[in-house]
Protein backbone atom coordinates (compact mmCIF):
# COMPACT_ATOMS: atom_id res chain seq x y z
CA UNK A 1 0.00 0.00 0.00
CA UNK A 2 0.86 3.27 -1.18
CA UNK A 3 -0.80 6.11 1.03
CA UNK A 4 0.83 9.16 -0.85
CA UNK A 5 0.45 8.20 -5.08
CA UNK A 6 -2.27 10.67 -6.00
CA UNK A 7 -1.50 12.63 -9.04
CA UNK A 8 -1.93 16.41 -9.46
CA UNK A 9 -4.86 16.19 -12.03
CA UNK A 10 -6.52 13.74 -9.60
CA UNK A 11 -6.10 16.17 -6.46
CA UNK A 12 -6.97 19.44 -8.67
CA UNK A 13 -10.68 18.10 -8.87
CA UNK A 14 -10.80 18.64 -5.06
CA UNK A 15 -12.34 21.96 -3.60
CA UNK A 16 -11.12 22.26 -0.54
CA UNK A 17 -8.88 25.27 0.60
CA UNK A 18 -5.68 23.63 -0.23
CA UNK A 19 -6.42 22.74 -3.57
CA UNK A 20 -9.01 26.21 -4.07
CA UNK A 21 -7.39 28.90 -2.52
CA UNK A 22 -4.15 29.86 -5.52
CA UNK A 23 -4.46 30.36 -9.52
CA UNK A 24 -4.78 26.77 -11.00
CA UNK A 25 -0.84 26.53 -12.34
CA UNK A 26 0.55 26.87 -8.38
CA UNK A 27 1.05 23.46 -6.67
CA UNK A 28 0.06 24.15 -3.52
CA UNK A 29 1.91 22.53 -0.30
CA UNK A 30 0.48 25.14 1.89
CA UNK A 31 -2.07 24.18 4.50
CA UNK A 32 -2.31 20.94 6.75
CA UNK A 33 -4.37 18.83 4.36
CA UNK A 34 -3.24 15.29 3.30
CA UNK A 35 -3.12 14.55 -0.52
CA UNK A 36 -4.11 10.56 0.42
CA UNK A 37 -6.81 9.15 -0.36
CA UNK A 38 -9.84 8.27 2.55
CA UNK A 39 -9.59 5.42 4.60
CA UNK A 40 -11.19 2.11 3.68
CA UNK A 41 -13.12 1.99 6.95
CA UNK A 42 -13.57 5.70 7.41
CA UNK A 43 -15.10 5.32 3.88
CA UNK A 44 -17.45 2.01 4.79
CA UNK A 45 -18.53 3.93 7.93
CA UNK A 46 -20.00 7.01 6.49
CA UNK A 47 -21.53 4.84 3.62
CA UNK A 48 -23.43 2.64 6.05
CA UNK A 49 -24.32 6.37 7.59
CA UNK A 50 -25.58 7.66 4.28
CA UNK A 51 -27.36 4.67 3.26
CA UNK A 52 -29.10 4.85 6.71
CA UNK A 53 -29.88 8.36 6.44
CA UNK A 54 -28.40 9.26 9.77
CA UNK A 55 -27.37 12.68 9.11
CA UNK A 56 -28.67 13.49 13.05
CA UNK A 57 -27.16 14.35 16.13
CA UNK A 58 -24.39 12.45 17.51
CA UNK A 59 -24.71 10.00 20.12
CA UNK A 60 -23.11 7.52 22.37
CA UNK A 61 -19.01 6.86 23.13
CA UNK A 62 -18.23 5.41 20.35
CA UNK A 63 -15.74 7.97 19.25
CA UNK A 64 -14.41 8.87 22.75
CA UNK A 65 -13.79 4.96 23.61
CA UNK A 66 -11.94 4.95 20.22
CA UNK A 67 -9.57 7.09 21.49
CA UNK A 68 -8.95 5.39 24.62
CA UNK A 69 -8.02 2.27 23.19
CA UNK A 70 -5.64 3.80 20.80
CA UNK A 71 -4.50 5.66 23.51
CA UNK A 72 -3.59 2.28 25.16
CA UNK A 73 -2.52 0.01 22.90
CA UNK A 74 0.02 3.20 21.27
CA UNK A 75 0.91 5.11 24.01
CA UNK A 76 0.27 3.28 27.65
CA UNK A 77 -2.11 5.63 28.86
CA UNK A 78 -5.16 3.82 30.71
CA UNK A 79 -7.80 6.96 30.47
CA UNK A 80 -11.10 6.96 32.53
CA UNK A 81 -14.61 7.73 30.45
CA UNK A 82 -14.98 10.38 32.92
CA UNK A 83 -11.56 12.25 31.15
CA UNK A 84 -13.18 12.85 28.31
CA UNK A 85 -16.06 15.05 26.37
CA UNK A 86 -16.84 15.34 22.76
CA UNK A 87 -16.07 19.03 21.41
CA UNK A 88 -16.43 21.02 17.82
CA UNK A 89 -12.78 20.13 16.38
CA UNK A 90 -9.60 21.16 18.18
CA UNK A 91 -9.80 24.39 18.14
CA UNK A 92 -13.26 25.02 19.36
CA UNK A 93 -12.10 22.71 22.19
CA UNK A 94 -8.66 25.19 22.77
CA UNK A 95 -10.90 28.34 22.64
CA UNK A 96 -13.37 26.73 25.22
CA UNK A 97 -10.86 25.39 27.71
CA UNK A 98 -8.61 28.72 27.53
CA UNK A 99 -11.93 31.13 28.38
CA UNK A 100 -12.80 28.54 31.03
CA UNK A 101 -9.22 28.87 32.82
CA UNK A 102 -8.49 32.63 31.88
CA UNK A 103 -9.73 36.45 32.50
CA UNK A 104 -10.68 38.74 30.25
CA UNK A 105 -7.19 40.53 30.09
CA UNK A 106 -4.94 37.20 31.62
CA UNK A 107 -1.83 36.41 29.80
CA UNK A 108 -1.95 32.99 27.70
CA UNK A 109 1.86 32.00 26.72
CA UNK A 110 2.58 30.45 23.32
CA UNK A 111 5.61 29.01 22.07
CA UNK A 112 6.86 31.17 18.33
CA UNK A 113 6.55 30.24 15.91
CA UNK A 114 3.42 28.47 16.19
CA UNK A 115 0.22 27.33 14.20
CA UNK A 116 -1.28 31.22 13.51
CA UNK A 117 -4.56 29.85 14.75
CA UNK A 118 -2.85 29.99 18.51
CA UNK A 119 -2.26 33.54 17.81
CA UNK A 120 -5.88 34.42 17.16
CA UNK A 121 -7.37 32.46 20.30
CA UNK A 122 -5.12 33.64 22.44
CA UNK A 123 -5.57 37.55 21.28
CA UNK A 124 -8.98 38.02 20.36
CA UNK A 125 -10.72 37.30 23.18
CA UNK A 126 -9.32 39.90 25.27
CA UNK A 127 -6.88 38.04 26.60
CA UNK A 128 -3.00 38.59 26.03
CA UNK A 129 -0.59 37.20 24.09
CA UNK A 130 2.74 35.86 25.66
CA UNK A 131 4.94 34.88 22.85
CA UNK A 132 8.00 33.03 24.46
CA UNK A 133 10.31 31.70 21.77
CA UNK A 134 11.48 28.22 20.73
CA UNK A 135 15.35 27.83 21.20
CA UNK A 136 17.24 28.10 17.70
CA UNK A 137 16.45 23.89 17.78
CA UNK A 138 13.33 24.15 17.99
CA UNK A 139 13.14 22.98 21.17
CA UNK A 140 11.03 24.41 24.39
CA UNK A 141 13.45 26.87 26.85
CA UNK A 142 12.38 26.51 29.96
CA UNK A 143 14.30 29.32 31.49
CA UNK A 144 12.39 31.71 29.14
CA UNK A 145 8.79 29.95 29.76
CA UNK A 146 9.26 29.97 33.35
CA UNK A 147 9.72 34.16 33.44
CA UNK A 148 6.71 34.70 31.57
CA UNK A 149 4.78 32.15 33.68
CA UNK A 150 6.71 34.05 36.68
CA UNK A 151 4.25 37.31 35.56
CA UNK A 152 0.64 37.55 37.93
CA UNK A 153 -1.17 38.25 35.26
CA UNK A 154 -0.68 34.81 33.27
CA UNK A 155 -2.09 32.09 33.56
CA UNK A 156 -2.38 29.74 31.30
CA UNK A 157 0.47 28.04 28.48
CA UNK A 158 -1.37 26.48 25.33
CA UNK A 159 1.50 24.25 23.89
CA UNK A 160 1.30 22.31 20.81
CA UNK A 161 3.00 18.62 20.80
CA UNK A 162 4.31 17.47 18.13
CA UNK A 163 5.16 21.18 17.77
CA UNK A 164 3.72 22.81 14.62
CA UNK A 165 4.87 24.24 12.68
CA UNK A 166 8.26 22.80 13.88
CA UNK A 167 8.00 19.04 13.84
CA UNK A 168 9.73 19.23 17.26
CA UNK A 169 8.52 16.08 19.69
CA UNK A 170 8.61 17.31 23.06
CA UNK A 171 10.55 14.89 25.32
CA UNK A 172 9.15 13.03 28.65
CA UNK A 173 11.80 15.36 30.28
CA UNK A 174 10.75 18.83 28.65
CA UNK A 175 7.02 18.09 29.46
CA UNK A 176 7.31 16.96 32.77
CA UNK A 177 9.03 19.77 33.38
CA UNK A 178 6.90 22.10 31.71
CA UNK A 179 3.74 20.66 33.87
CA UNK A 180 5.84 21.27 36.72
CA UNK A 181 6.84 24.82 36.43
CA UNK A 182 3.26 25.11 35.31
CA UNK A 183 2.04 23.82 38.87
CA UNK A 184 4.46 26.02 40.52
CA UNK A 185 3.30 29.09 38.72
CA UNK A 186 -0.47 28.93 39.05
CA UNK A 187 -0.68 28.39 35.02
CA UNK A 188 -3.24 26.25 33.63
CA UNK A 189 -1.41 23.81 31.00
CA UNK A 190 -3.60 23.55 28.19
CA UNK A 191 -1.87 21.08 25.25
CA UNK A 192 -3.19 20.51 21.49
CA UNK A 193 -2.04 17.10 20.47
CA UNK A 194 -3.51 17.17 17.24
CA UNK A 195 -0.25 15.57 15.53
CA UNK A 196 0.11 12.78 18.20
CA UNK A 197 0.03 9.82 15.74
CA UNK A 198 2.03 11.20 13.53
CA UNK A 199 5.71 10.93 14.63
CA UNK A 200 8.75 9.12 12.54
CA UNK A 201 9.14 5.43 12.69
CA UNK A 202 11.45 4.85 15.89
CA UNK A 203 10.31 8.31 18.14
CA UNK A 204 7.95 8.14 20.40
CA UNK A 205 5.33 10.80 21.13
CA UNK A 206 4.47 11.32 24.85
CA UNK A 207 0.66 11.62 25.62
CA UNK A 208 1.28 14.64 28.47
CA UNK A 209 -1.40 13.00 30.71
CA UNK A 210 0.84 10.10 30.97
CA UNK A 211 2.99 12.22 33.13
CA UNK A 212 1.99 12.22 37.23
CA UNK A 213 3.24 16.17 36.56
CA UNK A 214 0.65 17.14 34.30
CA UNK A 215 -2.58 15.73 36.34
CA UNK A 216 -4.15 19.12 36.16
CA UNK A 217 -3.24 19.46 32.04
CA UNK A 218 -6.02 19.81 29.43
CA UNK A 219 -5.51 17.83 26.14
CA UNK A 220 -7.59 18.60 22.97
CA UNK A 221 -7.16 16.13 20.26
CA UNK A 222 -8.84 14.44 17.78
CA UNK A 223 -8.24 12.19 14.44
CA UNK A 224 -8.44 15.20 12.12
CA UNK A 225 -4.64 15.82 11.36
CA UNK A 226 -3.37 12.20 11.30
CA UNK A 227 -6.02 10.34 9.18
CA UNK A 228 -6.79 13.66 7.23
CA UNK A 229 -10.32 13.93 8.16
CA UNK A 230 -11.03 18.11 9.27
CA UNK A 231 -13.84 18.33 7.05
CA UNK A 232 -15.36 16.01 9.53
CA UNK A 233 -15.66 18.05 12.56
CA UNK A 234 -15.02 16.29 15.51
CA UNK A 235 -12.62 16.89 18.41
CA UNK A 236 -12.40 15.55 22.38
CA UNK A 237 -10.71 17.21 25.25
CA UNK A 238 -9.35 15.02 27.52
CA UNK A 239 -8.74 16.25 31.07
CA UNK A 240 -5.60 14.83 34.05
CA UNK A 241 -6.56 12.81 36.61
CA UNK A 242 -7.04 16.75 38.71
CA UNK A 243 -8.81 18.61 35.93
CA UNK A 244 -12.39 18.09 36.89
CA UNK A 245 -12.48 21.47 37.82
CA UNK A 246 -12.72 22.21 34.23
CA UNK A 247 -13.57 19.66 32.43
CA UNK A 248 -17.17 19.11 34.46
CA UNK A 249 -17.79 22.67 34.30
CA UNK A 250 -17.23 23.55 30.31
CA UNK A 251 -20.58 25.61 28.92
CA UNK A 252 -22.98 23.86 27.13
CA UNK A 253 -22.88 24.40 23.98
CA UNK A 254 -18.71 23.58 24.58
CA UNK A 255 -19.64 19.76 23.84
CA UNK A 256 -22.50 19.63 21.62
CA UNK A 257 -21.15 20.96 18.70
CA UNK A 258 -19.77 17.68 17.00
CA UNK A 259 -20.99 15.84 14.25
CA UNK A 260 -22.43 13.18 13.86
CA UNK A 261 -20.63 12.48 10.58
CA UNK A 262 -17.32 13.51 12.30
CA UNK A 263 -17.58 11.24 15.28
CA UNK A 264 -18.22 8.22 13.29
CA UNK A 265 -15.65 9.20 10.77
CA UNK A 266 -12.89 10.20 13.89
CA UNK A 267 -14.19 7.01 15.36
CA UNK A 268 -13.89 4.67 12.23
CA UNK A 269 -10.39 5.87 11.81
CA UNK A 270 -8.98 5.36 15.19
CA UNK A 271 -10.26 1.88 15.87
CA UNK A 272 -9.68 0.34 12.43
CA UNK A 273 -6.61 2.62 10.87
CA UNK A 274 -4.20 2.34 13.05
CA UNK A 275 -2.09 1.05 10.21
CA UNK A 276 -3.02 3.22 8.05
CA UNK A 277 -1.09 6.40 9.93
CA UNK A 278 1.96 3.94 10.46
CA UNK A 279 2.52 3.51 7.00
CA UNK A 280 1.55 7.39 6.63
CA UNK A 281 4.77 7.48 8.89
CA UNK A 282 6.58 5.66 7.32
CA UNK A 283 6.36 7.83 3.26
CA UNK A 284 6.13 11.22 5.44
CA UNK A 285 9.92 9.96 6.84
CA UNK A 286 11.10 9.55 3.26
CA UNK A 287 9.40 12.53 1.86
CA UNK A 288 11.75 14.81 4.46
CA UNK A 289 14.80 13.01 3.68
CA UNK A 290 14.28 13.57 -0.11
CA UNK A 291 13.09 17.14 0.60
CA UNK A 292 16.56 17.25 2.54
CA UNK A 293 18.33 15.24 -0.65
CA UNK A 294 16.62 17.86 -3.00
CA UNK A 295 17.25 21.06 -1.16
CA UNK A 296 20.85 20.33 -0.86
CA UNK A 297 21.09 19.21 -4.66
CA UNK A 298 18.91 22.22 -5.71
CA UNK A 299 18.48 25.08 -3.53
CA UNK A 300 21.80 24.93 -1.21
CA UNK A 301 21.01 28.28 0.15
CA UNK A 302 18.08 26.54 2.03
CA UNK A 303 18.27 25.50 5.33
CA UNK A 304 16.34 22.66 6.41
CA UNK A 305 16.20 19.98 9.34
CA UNK A 306 14.33 16.92 9.44
CA UNK A 307 12.48 16.77 12.46
CA UNK A 308 10.16 13.81 13.75
CA UNK A 309 6.90 15.28 13.90
CA UNK A 310 4.16 16.12 11.89
CA UNK A 311 4.51 16.20 8.41
CA UNK A 312 5.34 19.53 8.05
CA UNK A 313 8.75 21.15 7.34
CA UNK A 314 10.28 24.35 8.42
CA UNK A 315 12.61 25.56 6.05
CA UNK A 316 14.73 28.77 6.31
CA UNK A 317 15.54 30.52 3.11
CA UNK A 318 17.65 33.57 5.01
CA UNK A 319 20.59 32.76 2.94
CA UNK A 320 18.10 33.01 -0.65
CA UNK A 321 18.30 36.63 -0.06
CA UNK A 322 14.79 37.06 -1.00
CA UNK A 323 12.42 40.22 0.89
CA UNK A 324 9.47 37.77 0.79
CA UNK A 325 10.20 34.17 0.09
CA UNK A 326 7.10 32.50 0.13
CA UNK A 327 5.47 35.30 -1.67
CA UNK A 328 8.52 34.84 -4.27
CA UNK A 329 7.96 31.15 -4.55
CA UNK A 330 4.34 31.60 -5.07
CA UNK A 331 4.62 34.65 -7.96
CA UNK A 332 7.69 33.61 -9.54
CA UNK A 333 7.95 29.88 -9.38
CA UNK A 334 4.06 28.65 -8.89
CA UNK A 335 4.55 27.03 -5.82
CA UNK A 336 2.39 27.98 -2.78
CA UNK A 337 4.05 27.29 1.04
CA UNK A 338 2.80 28.75 4.03
CA UNK A 339 4.51 31.63 4.91
CA UNK A 340 6.83 32.09 8.12
CA UNK A 341 5.34 35.26 9.15
CA UNK A 342 2.28 33.74 9.84
CA UNK A 343 3.43 31.65 12.54
CA UNK A 344 5.94 34.35 14.25
CA UNK A 345 6.76 37.84 12.98
CA UNK A 346 10.17 37.05 13.30
CA UNK A 347 10.00 34.26 10.77
CA UNK A 348 9.20 35.42 7.57
CA UNK A 349 11.99 34.42 5.80
CA UNK A 350 10.91 30.52 6.74
CA UNK A 351 8.22 28.95 4.75
CA UNK A 352 6.68 25.53 6.02
CA UNK A 353 6.29 22.48 3.54
CA UNK A 354 3.25 20.35 3.53
CA UNK A 355 5.26 16.91 2.65
CA UNK A 356 1.91 14.68 2.98
CA UNK A 357 2.23 14.38 -0.95
CA UNK A 358 3.72 12.31 -3.39
CA UNK A 359 8.00 12.13 -3.61
CA UNK A 360 6.55 13.43 -7.51
CA UNK A 361 4.93 16.44 -6.58
CA UNK A 362 7.61 17.01 -3.86
CA UNK A 363 10.47 16.42 -6.34
CA UNK A 364 8.11 19.51 -8.64
CA UNK A 365 7.78 21.88 -5.73
CA UNK A 366 12.37 22.02 -5.28
CA UNK A 367 12.47 22.39 -9.13
CA UNK A 368 9.24 24.96 -8.96
CA UNK A 369 11.73 26.92 -5.81
CA UNK A 370 14.93 26.46 -7.93
CA UNK A 371 13.87 27.75 -10.86
CA UNK A 372 12.35 30.82 -9.74
CA UNK A 373 15.71 31.30 -8.06
CA UNK A 374 17.01 31.57 -11.61
CA UNK A 375 14.74 34.83 -12.11
CA UNK A 376 15.49 38.35 -11.01
CA UNK A 377 13.85 38.98 -7.57
C1 LIG B 1 -1.77 22.30 15.95
C2 LIG B 1 -3.09 22.29 15.26
N1 LIG B 1 -4.22 22.39 15.98
C3 LIG B 1 -5.45 22.38 15.40
C4 LIG B 1 -5.57 22.26 14.03
C5 LIG B 1 -6.94 22.33 13.42
O1 LIG B 1 -7.76 21.36 13.98
P1 LIG B 1 -9.34 21.53 13.92
O2 LIG B 1 -9.72 21.63 12.48
O3 LIG B 1 -9.85 20.28 14.56
O4 LIG B 1 -9.67 22.75 14.70
C6 LIG B 1 -4.43 22.15 13.24
C7 LIG B 1 -4.54 22.07 11.78
O5 LIG B 1 -3.59 22.08 11.04
C8 LIG B 1 -3.16 22.15 13.87
O6 LIG B 1 -2.02 22.02 13.16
Amino acid sequence: MTIFCLTESDLRQRRSLKWRTYAPDVLPLWVAEMDAAVQPAVRRELDAALDRGDTGYPWGDDYADAYRASAAARWGVQLDPAQLRRGGDVMNAVLNILEKVTEPGDGIVITAPVYPPFWQVTSEYRRRTVAVDLTPQGRLDLDALEQAFAADDVTAFLLCSPHNPTGTVHTADELAAVASLCERHGVRLVVDEIHAWLVDPGTTFVPVLSLPEASRALVAISAGKSWNLAAFKAGLYVGGENAGDVLDHLPPLATQSTGHLGAIAHAAALRDEQAWVDQACVEIAANKQLLNDLLHALVPGARYRPEPGTYLAWVDCTELGLSNPARHFEQVGRVAFSPGANFSPAHGQYVRVNLATSPAIITHAVECIASSLRHPV
